[in-house]
């Protein structure tokens, strides 16, 4: 079948559709229908059926007799270790750390917070977690105390699973002394923590909470997999909004599964048994999705890579990989593809390896520019496929589907909408605007099945954030067009959300932290366009009246204040103190056309700009900063 036919199938019976999607996955009773409307604008998939996740990305394999089968390849240059662990070690790891866990309290609908860096050991935590149905929040190694304090409080956590560190080229990240700091910070405080040493820093336990990850399994009996509900929560995983409060985006148990199977084979091509790589983090939802979970659930090997794209040792760190352990699929974010350019522009690391294995390259995570493409698709001679999706979905929007056909590759655009997703694009009245002409994009409910029902906590959240500003439709928070053959095109956020380095990031989480340095009156962060990263933040910074301190200090307090609170993630180095700020004569502060000077875009003097003066003024204060870039 072509993709037209497949995505008339899916539109004219999504019912269906899915359901037959749904016999690739191993149920304890199988649900009695695909969509359940009841709860709607909160629509649920497979609520009925029960099902286990462990089961069916680990034990089933190794009753199907994939037991010897490696399941997952750990290769981390950064410590010079590789190591590779089949289905059937993966099975017996997993379930003895769920015993372990189940003898300490934590049962099915308990929260427990994963804080650990590119290991293993994160994947059999999270395992762990799904074979007892506890809802696992894996948190990002790049975010600061804070940020896990925030965490904490809003999951609630019975648990937390850390490692004592994480490596990062030239340093170590002291993850004990962060965690230490964030429950100190948090209201709410685990009932025990979990610690991982590993042999490059050894943590000192706290006694009464910490227990040691081994010396707790020590004579443990397995743990079976407990079967959940299809809609129970599988995970939570948080995302960056417009406010410092992150989002608790919901993962439901039957849904995830279903749609990440069909993934794998329609949209990557693979079989089971094919080495698949997603060079992410398991902190972000691409780690989650195609570093753990879809590969293990489709039975293909998965890598966890503990690395950099450069500097661990060098560019041809990547192309190693994927010849050294025959990787067949490859994802990773057009950033990663930026820095290994700049250091190897003529693919010379390329050469040295036999890439003959690998059939497609995948990109996503923020926009992959031309160059990026076209010189990917210069050095690996195989499809270079750029797909769309965020936290929210769990799995892309917009692809090319190679596994049901390989569509012409249009450079800028990640193609067409997969099966589950109507895509429209809509004017400020929500009226669906021609092709070739920007506007919101927005996703007709229901969402698919492995998409977020609602957030964490927060329904009321849920719909003012995504089912507010167009009623029936999942409002993306990105803005782009249609083209004449239906391919999108993503072109913006339409949010205060920028994407730093394939991160997403709040400039908002970022103005609180600023706010909060007691000489500043007044802050507005925005983001610049950055050759390597994408974008990069920047800050403007007035101070309160009558401060005399020198403004380089203050700058370097507010670099190290954003570090410390929410993380080096954030890469906030770029700031600046102004007298004032532009606003529309309400109050608003004009960060889109503080952001189109920056870049040195042309920009329309807006309408209700209370005092135009101001922008020359924010123009100089951008060129001390060395912006825009190409002047
Ligand atoms: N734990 C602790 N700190 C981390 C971290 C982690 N897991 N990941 C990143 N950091 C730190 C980095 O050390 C860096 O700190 P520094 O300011 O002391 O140098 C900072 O956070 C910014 O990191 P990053 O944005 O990754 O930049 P980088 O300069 O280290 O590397 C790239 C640049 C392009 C090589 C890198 O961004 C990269 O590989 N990106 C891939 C993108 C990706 O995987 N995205 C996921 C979505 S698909
Ligand atoms: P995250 O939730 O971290 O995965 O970030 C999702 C956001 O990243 C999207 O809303 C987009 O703004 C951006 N993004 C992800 N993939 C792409 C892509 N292929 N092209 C353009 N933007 C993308």
């Amino acid at each position: 079948m072509s993709y037209a036919e497949v995505y008339e199938r899916w539109k004219a019976d999504p019912n269906g559709f899915w359901m037959e999607a749904a016999e690739a996955i191993d149920w304890v009773e199988k649900p009695s229908k695909a969509l359940f409307d009841e709860n709607a604008p909160h629509y649920e998939w497979f609520s009925d059926g029960m099902v286990n996740t462990c089961w069916n990305a680990v034990d089933r394999h190794v009753e199907q007799g994939r037991g010897e089968q490696v399941a997952i390849i750990y290769d981390s240059p950064i410590t010079h270790t590789k190591r590779e662990i089949t289905y059937v070690e993966l099975r017996n790891r997993v379930a003895t750390l769920a015993g372990a866990l189940r003898d300490k309290g934590v049962t099915k609908g308990d929260r427990v917070i994963i804080y650990m860096p590119m290991i293993v050991e994160a994947l059999e935590a999270m395992l762990a977690c799904a074979r007892l149905g506890a809802i696992h929040s894996v948190v990002f190694g790049g975010f600061a105390a804070h940020e896990l304090a925030v965490r904490i409080d809003d999951a609630k956590p019975k648990c937390i699973m850390a490692a004592s560190c994480g490596i990062e080229p030239g340093r170590l990240v002291h993850y004990k002394p962060l965690l230490d700091g964030a429950i100190e910070q948090a209201k709410h405080k685990p009932e025990f923590c979990v610690i991982y040493q590993r042999e490059q820093e050894v943590a000192q336990l706290t006694e009464g909470r910490d227990v040691n990850w081994h010396g707790f399994q020590y004579g443990v009996q397995p743990a079976e997999c407990v079967p959940v509900e299809g809609n129970h929560p599988a995970y939570i995983l948080y995302t960056s909004g417009t406010t410092g409060q992150p989002k608790g985006v919901v993962r439901p148990t039957g849904g995830h599964l279903v749609a990440l199977n069909w993934t794998m084979k329609n949209i990557y091509n693979l079989e089971p048994g094919d080495v698949f790589w997603a060079a992410s983090d398991v902190g972000w939802v691409v780690g989650h999705s195609y570093i753990c979970y879809a590969p293990l659930i489709h039975g293909n090997t998965t890598i966890v890579f503990e690395g950099k794209p450069v500097g661990t040792p060098d560019a041809g760190v990547f192309w190693r990989v994927i010849s050294e352990h025959k990787v067949k699929s490859f994802f990773t974010a057009p950033t990663a593809f930026r820095a290994i350019k700049r250091e190897d522009p003529n693919g010379e690391y390329v050469n040295k390896y036999d890439l003959t294995g690998l059939k497609a390259l995948y990109l996503a995570g923020e926009r992959a520019d031309p160059d990026t493409i076209k010189w990917a698709q210069r050095m690996l001679g195989v499809p270079v496929i750029d797909h769309w999706w965020q936290t929210e979905t769990g799995w892309a929007i917009a692809g090319n589907p190679l596994g049901i056909e390989k569509l012409p590759v249009k450079i800028g655009s990640p193609s067409v909408p997969m099966p589950g997703y109507d895509v429209h694009i809509l004017d400020e009245g929500g009226h669906e605007v021609g092709a070739n002409t920007l506007g919101a994009i927005a996703i007709k409910l229901p969402l698919p099945p492995g998409t977020l029902p609602t957030l964490w906590n927060a329904p009321e959240r849920f719909e003012k954030s995504y089912l507010s500003h167009f009623p029936g439709y999942y409002e993306t928070g990105d803005a782009g067009y249609k083209d004449e053959d239906g391919y999108l095109y993503i072109m913006a956020r339409t949010d205060d959300v920028i994407n730093v380095a394939g991160h997403r990031l709040s400039t908002g989480a970022m103005e609180e932290v600023l706010a909060s340095h007691p000489d500043v009156a007044e802050c507005a962060v925005i983001g610049v366009a950055d050759e390597l990263k994408g974008q990069l933040p920047m800050g403007f910074l007035c101070l309160n009246a009558g401060c005399t301190r020198d403004h380089g200090e203050i700058v370097r307090d507010c670099v190290k204040l954003v570090r410390d609170q929410i993380g080096p993630v954030a890469a906030f180095k770029l700031a600046c103190v102004v007298d004032r700020l532009p606003k529309t004569r309400s109050g608003k502060i004009l960060r889109g056309t503080m952001a189109k000077i920056a870049d040195g875009l042309d920009f329309k003097m807006p309408a209700t700009i209370d005092d135009p003066a101001i922008l020359d003024e924010i123009a100089d204060a951008v060129k001390r900063l060395g912006y825009p870039q190409a002047a």
